[in-house]
């Protein structure tokens, strides 16, 4: 059992895709163990995006984060990280295959829907910094 985190992201939840990509979660046999729909602080995403903070995209992908109300998800199964990357798809929708959640609902890398963990050390970290309440 494990658990990863999943971070919907302003344009998905103004696209009111929340009950679309949960419900593919759920659907997968994934447990939903964490549920908040928040406006995120700057700082949490600056911590949450650190080891791209030299990238030039940046200061861009935190002004998104923070643009509007994201989600953030405790999803936990069976090797939950590793299901979870593969449904969302590759980080660029235009290189996602169809049937995943980027390859079907987005089109841009600047607005590629969702944020999941790219393996259990970086959910760890990341779960501690989205709910540091722990998760159910
Ligand atoms: P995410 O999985 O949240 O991790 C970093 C985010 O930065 C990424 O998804 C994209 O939304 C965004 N991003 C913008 N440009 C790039 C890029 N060239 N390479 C990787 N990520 C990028």
């Amino acid at each position: 059992m494990e658990t990863t985190l999943v971070l919907i992201k302003p344009g998905g939840v103004s696209r009111n895709l929340i009950g679309e990509i949960t419900g593919r979660i759920e659907a997968r046999g994934l447990k939903v163990t964490g549920l908040k729909l928040i406006n995120a602080e700057r700082a949490t995403v600056e911590a949450h995006y650190a080891e791209h903070s030299e990238r030039p995209f940046f200061k861009d992908v935190c002004d998104y984060l923070v643009s509007g109300p994201i989600v953030a998800l405790a999803v936990s199964g069976t090797n939950a990280t590793k299901a979870i990357r593969a449904m969302m798809g590759a980080t660029n929708p235009i290189e996602a295959t169809p049937g995943t959640v980027r390859g079907d609902l987005a089109l841009t890398i600047d607005d590629n829907l969702v944020h999941s963990s790219s393996d259990p050390e970086a959910a760890a970290a990341e779960l501690k910094l989205w709910f540091p309440e722990g998760t159910v």
